[in-house]
């Protein structure tokens, strides 16, 4: 569980963590002494040098000793933070050689993370503790932020680009994870956690995830990827439910209908707005790029399971999603 209670610090969980809370603690000290000395000078002053009957007030000379003097020590006050952040900011900008390879996409309004074994995750970040991991961080859409406040780490997901990032997680556990980038109407919500765990649990966290069937495989991807968030019956439920279409004609909106084969799953997974079903709105985003080839494959056999009549003939024929598929735009 994430620790919810008040605190003025985030946890410090990485190897950043302590370092960036001792500089900012020596901005945050360095401005609180001289808001005070000014405080109390202003006042101090205002109470001697006030206005009293007979006092007139000398014209000023300069000193170049102290025009010296309030120059050089915050010159040397700025370089010192100046150095120190510098320093900093290059360390969290170069990651280690051999860290940990993660992927992170942004998307209104969700993050998806990929690890370098294929394992993907949304929403979630499975991490070893102790051990340098790379982030290679992207958006689909709009700007977005990857922040984790526990490790003092954030970084800008920008389309179009890639940017890199990199903690060592200290202390096994979950933390926050943000999005800390305005982005639209669910900003707010896109939210999720961080896990970090013992790296023997961690590898058999990553490991345990290969050898299942496609259909298996696929039902994984369904929800991994939410689609079962939206297709799903019930209260949520914004896009068609997907149980016995296959082999069907569907209606589409604007008229005509649609045979709900595998070009057609492929279709709406890669280009959704192609053939919007009758009654929908289009929302889905695309997966174009998300998915691998194995996955659209994987998740169309999941689909087809849905549809238990068919699933057992259309089995034998296989899959050819790239035989027939009119219309497709690449
Ligand atoms: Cu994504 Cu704010």
């Amino acid at each position: 569980m994430i620790d919810e209670a008040f605190r003025l610090f985030p946890v410090a969980a990485s190897t950043f963590a302590e370092k960036v809370d001792r500089l900012y603690l020596f901005l945050v000290g360095l401005s609180g002494f001289f808001a005070g000395s000014i405080i109390i000078l202003v006042i101090t002053f205002a109470v001697i040098y006030r206005r009293r009957p007979g006092r007139i007030s000398e014209k000023t000379k300069s000193s170049l000793g102290l025009e010296l003097t309030w120059t050089v020590i915050p010159l040397i006050l700025t370089m010192v933070i100046f150095v120190w952040s510098a320093d900093l900011f290059l360390d969290q900008s170069i990651p280690p050689e051999g860290a940990e390879q993660v992927y992170v996409v942004g998307k209104q309004w969700m993050w998806k993370t990929q690890h370098a074994n294929g394992r993907r995750e949304i929403n979630e970040l499975h991490v070893p503790v102790g051990r340098a991991v790379k982030l290679t961080v992207t958006s689909e859409d709009v700007i977005h932020s990857f922040y984790i406040p526990a490790f003092r780490v954030k970084q800008d997901a920008v389309p179009g680009q890639y940017r890199t990032m990199w903690f060592q997680a200290t202390k096994p556990g979950e933390y926050h994870l943000f999005c800390a980038e305005y982005c639209g109407t669910d900003h707010s919500k896109m939210i999720g956690r961080i896990v970090v765990m013992e790296d023997t649990a961690y590898q058999t966290w990553l490991g345990g995830f290969t050898e299942e069937t496609p259909v298996q495989a696929g039902e994984k991807l369904f929800t991994q990827f939410d689609c079962v968030n939206c297709h799903e019956s019930g209260r949520r439920q914004r896009c068609p439910n997907l149980g016995g279409l296959y082999g069907t004609n569907v209606p589409l909106a604007g008229g005509g209908t649609a045979l709900f084969d595998e070009a057609y799953i492929r279709e709406s997974i890669l280009d959704p707005k192609a053939k919007i079903a009758a009654g929908y709105g289009p929302i889905m985003p695309t997966f174009r790029g998300q998915v691998t080839e194995e996955q659209v494959l994987a998740l169309i056999a999941y689909i087809k399971s849905l549809s238990p009549n068919v699933a057992a003939a259309g089995a034998q024929g296989g899959t050819h999603p790239q035989s027939s598929a009119p219309g497709k735009k690449d």
